[in-house]
């Protein structure tokens, strides 16, 4: 999978994209992660990505050109499954639209700032438009970090068995079981006597009713 990020702020997207799991994907060579500083694509001598808005109002806006100029040259070089813009008028962003986008074989990102972005590349450009949220960020990177993350570690080869994503909270619909490491017991809290002594088929039913009761307490919408 090739994923390029368009961004007035590249290192934002820095160390988010550089440590850990994603790091050693890329290291791999399994994901390709390209982020694209869009002041490299400005015509003026002051390198401007954004300008005032028409009809007033405050802060600013993204203008066209770079953004499309950024988006038509790569998309020369290949087609592109999604064009996804970042921003908090999005659809709201769940583990079915990452398992979805998990399929992509190149996917472009597109992180609006200040005011938003000039309409005309919404209208032109984006096929997808996502929010991670009901909050608002200051700019899309953070948010397109959550979405690359959480995208990137459904694709095949990224996880070992033992992160392996089917034991996942949310793919089954529950919740995820308490866990514990030794000392078995800490500061005199005790881990449960289940745990210890080694019988799976206890474990498993342990941790099911678990992982039942916690879903139904804390997330009862999941529960159908
Ligand atoms: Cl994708 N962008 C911004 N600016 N704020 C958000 C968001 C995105 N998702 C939730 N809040």
């Amino acid at each position: 999978m090739r994923i390029d990020i368009l961004t007035g702020l590249p290192k934002l997207l820095e160390s988010p994209l550089t440590e850990s799991i994603l790091r050693r994907a890329q290291e791999k060579g399994v994901v390709e992660i390209v982020v694209h500083d869009l002041r490299d694509y400005a015509h003026d001598r002051h390198k401007s990505i954004d300008d005032v808005p028409y009809g007033g109002g405050p802060g600013m806006v993204m203008k066209p050109e770079p953004i499309f100029e950024c988006v038509e040259k790569l998309r020369a070089e290949r087609a592109y499954d999604d064009v996804v813009f970042l921003t908090p008028d999005g659809e709201t962003f769940t583990q079915d639209m990452a398992n979805g986008l998990s399929l992509a074989k190149n996917l472009l990102l597109l992180c609006g700032h200040y005011k938003g972005v000039d309409d005309r590349i919404r209208q032109a450009l984006v096929t997808k438009e996502i929010s991670i949220g009901d909050y608002v960020l200051t700019g899309g990177e953070l948010a397109a970090a959550v979405v690359v993350d959480a995208v990137v570690r459904l694709v095949p080869g990224v996880l070992n068995d033992a992160e392996s994503a089917l034991s996942d909270s949310f793919q089954d619909g529950l919740l995820g079981t308490p866990q514990y490491t030794r000392p078995a017991e800490f500061r005199g809290m005790k881990v449960p006597e289940v745990l210890l002594n080694g019988n799976h088929k206890d474990i498993e039913a342990w941790r099911l009713e678990q992982r039942t009761n916690r879903t139904a307490s804390r997330r009862r919408d999941l529960l159908r």
